[in-house]
This record gives C-alpha cells, structure tokens and sequence, in this order.
C-alpha cells in the first residue's frame, strides 16, 4: 500500500492537470475575439443631407435641441422633456441623450467641460459671418468624422443614438439667439 499511493497520487495529479489544460484551451479559443470587435465596430463614417424644414425658430423645438443638449441620461434627466421627446425608450429603457455640455459651452451651461470648442454665441460668431452653415452643423452632429476622422465627438446619427429629428432640434437650439 505505501509504495502505491504515491503513484496513485501521481495519476490523479497528471490527470487533474491535463484536464486544466484542456478546459484553459477552450476558455481561450471559444471566444471569436475577431466576431466581437467586428459586431462592436461602428459603421463608416457616413455623409448626410439635412432633410427640408430641419432647422427651425419654433420655440418647443429649440426647447428639445436644449434639453438633448444639457443631459445625459433620460431618467435622471433634469425637468419634463418638452414637447414630443421621451424619456424612455420604447422598451422602457431610459434613454441616452447628447450629454454635448459634458465637452461644449453654451448660453446657461451648468459645470461644461472644454474638450470641444465653446459654442456660446454661435449664431453670431460662425453662421453670421458665414464660416458655418446649417448644414454643415448638422453633419457635425450626425457624424462628426466625416469632417474628422479622429473627432472625440459622439456619432450621434449613424450609431443610432439620435434620429433625424433630435438632430435638427440640436442644430435649431446652437444656431437660435439665445
Ligand atoms: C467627448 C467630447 C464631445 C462631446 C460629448 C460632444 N462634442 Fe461636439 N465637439 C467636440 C470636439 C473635440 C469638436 C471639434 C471638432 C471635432 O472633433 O469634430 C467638436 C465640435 C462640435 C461642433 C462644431 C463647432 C464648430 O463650429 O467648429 C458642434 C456644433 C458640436 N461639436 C456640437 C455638439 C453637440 C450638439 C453635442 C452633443 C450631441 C456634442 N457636440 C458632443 C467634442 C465633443
């Protein structure tokens, strides 16, 4: 018996480790890591056209384009959404909004963070004088890459983040007097 035990101890050690062995390979092959960064992957960067009637002086939609602006999560959301804009999504998950005063100034913004440039005044200093347009806005905002390619700006449009219309409440809220 005393010789024995230590062979047996022996067996059942290699047949622990080679069944270690095994598990660890499949823990490392089974995820298609090549699957998950494909499916992670955001679409190329895409090019619009700010569809007719976008931009507007409509007050509620301004009221949108602000309230998309300032806040992030639709739950914790400051005060109700104006007119015709959700809080939750349709399977009652909150909804996502710009968080753009997380990286943007602007007229009343509460504690806004400088990794993008300030757009306080911009009616006056970019649209007036004709450096910007419309347009050009509402790419910026859908997907910013088209302009450039390494943008730290959130792609809003082609991620799905936002629809066509809380992009042309945006553009209507920077381009209004304020
Ligand atoms: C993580 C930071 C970040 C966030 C969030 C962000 N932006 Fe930007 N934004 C930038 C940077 C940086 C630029 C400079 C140009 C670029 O990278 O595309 C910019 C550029 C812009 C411009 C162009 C200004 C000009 O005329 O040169 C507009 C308009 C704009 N952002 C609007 C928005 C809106 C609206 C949101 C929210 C939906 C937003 N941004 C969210 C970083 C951000």
């Amino acid at each position: 018996m005393k010789t024995v035990a230590p062979v047996v101890i022996a067996a059942l050690a290699l047949t622990a480790a080679s069944a270690f062995a095994a598990d660890l390979k499949a823990a490392v092959e089974s995820p298609d890591a090549k699957a998950i960064l494909k499916k992670d992957a955001l679409p190329a960067p895409t090019t619009y056209t700010m569809p007719k009637g976008c931009v507007s002086t409509d007050a509620t939609v301004i009221a949108r384009g602000a309230y998309i602006f300032h806040n992030l999560n639709g739950s914790k959301a400051k005060g109700d959404a104006p007119g015709g804009l959700a809080k939750k999504l349709a399977d009652g998950e909150p909804k996502q909004y710009g968080n753009c005063v997380a990286c943007h100034n602007i007229e009343k913004a509460d504690g806004p963070g400088n990794i993008g440039p300030d757009l306080t005044s911009y009616k006056t200093h970019f649209m007036d004088s004709g450096v910007r347009t419309a347009a050009w806005v509402y790419q910026k905002i859908a997907d910013a890459r088209v302009d450039v390619p390494e943008t730290h700006m959130t792609i809003n449009l082609t991620n799905g983040l936002m629809n066509e219309q809380e992009v042309c409440d945006l553009v209507s809220y920077i381009i209004s007097e304020k």
